[in-house]
């Protein structure tokens, strides 16, 4: 599966968002965060579905299996592509997610996919090894959770993209993996530590890539998103 590349809209207010996607003219995939949903709610999800655009709900939920359970049941009714959990919630919290979106599908629609966040591209290992004192190399935590994910039944893993290829040993070529962590070879890496070019990720094996800040603080965000497709796609 090769999808167009799911623009994060890490914006704080629906007029903000209105505002960077008006140049658009055409289909795009977006990415729906915490940052934009928390602060506007669910009106804000409904309004960007009526665009018909393909979405991607990033809440990253971490919670009981109980919890989970009826917070995915509830966005279900929501026409969204992907969807996600933390994997560190555990095995069981991920096959509630699953059973929660399942039942609350509708019956005229795909349930929408399931994925597992292993570890943030934000994390570095030394950060991982003294913080959550996992004494293990991010490569085998990531793929260690990647495995999980797969056996409570989801569809794929957010990772970086520089650990597909190991996800890609272990789970399989049709299991997903959705990558942030993108930057054009010119842009700044930021907060973001386990990082690739869209071409990189790409030659990687990353199913679906997620990009930000290269796009959205972009002097011309069309014109870094045509960047970013172009090499995705293989353009360059
Ligand atoms: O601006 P940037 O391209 O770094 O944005 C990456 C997006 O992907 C952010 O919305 C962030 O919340 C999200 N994300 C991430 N790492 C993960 C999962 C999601 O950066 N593991």
């Amino acid at each position: 599966m090769n999808q167009k590349p799911f623009i994060a809209l890490d914006f704080p207010t629906w007029e903000q968002t209105k505002e960077f996607l008006e140049p658009f003219n055409e289909p795009i995939n977006i990415k729906i965060g915490m940052e934009l949903y928390l602060q506007n709610g669910p009106k804000v999800l409904e309004q960007l579905i009526k665009k018909d655009y393909r979405i991607f709900l990033d809440l990253k939920l971490h919670d009981i299996p109980n919890t989970v359970y009826g917070a995915m049941k509830g966005l279900a009714q929501f026409d969204i592509e992907l969807i996600n959990v933390h994997a560190a919630g555990g095995k069981e919290m991920m096959e509630k997610a699953l059973e929660g979106l399942n039942a609350g599908t509708p019956f005229s629609r795909n349930r929408p996919k399931l994925i597992g966040v292993t570890q943030l591209t934000s994390t570095s290992e030394e950060q991982m090894q003294s913080e959550q004192l996992i004494e293990r190399s991010l490569n085998e935590s990531v793929i260690h959770y990647a495995k999980l994910t797969k056996e409570a039944g989801l569809d794929g893993v957010v990772c970086s993209p520089l650990e597909t290829k190991g996800i890609r040993e272990a789970c399989g070529d049709e299991f997903l993996k959705v990558t942030p962590g993108i930057r054009l070879a010119e842009n700044q890496v930021q907060d973001q530590k386990r990082i690739a070019t869209p071409a990189k990720a790409r030659e990687l094996g990353s199913t679906h890539i997620v990009v930000g800040r290269s796009i959205t603080k972009a002097e011309n965000p069309v014109e870094a998103y045509h960047a970013v497709l172009n090499e995705w796609e293989g353009l360059l």
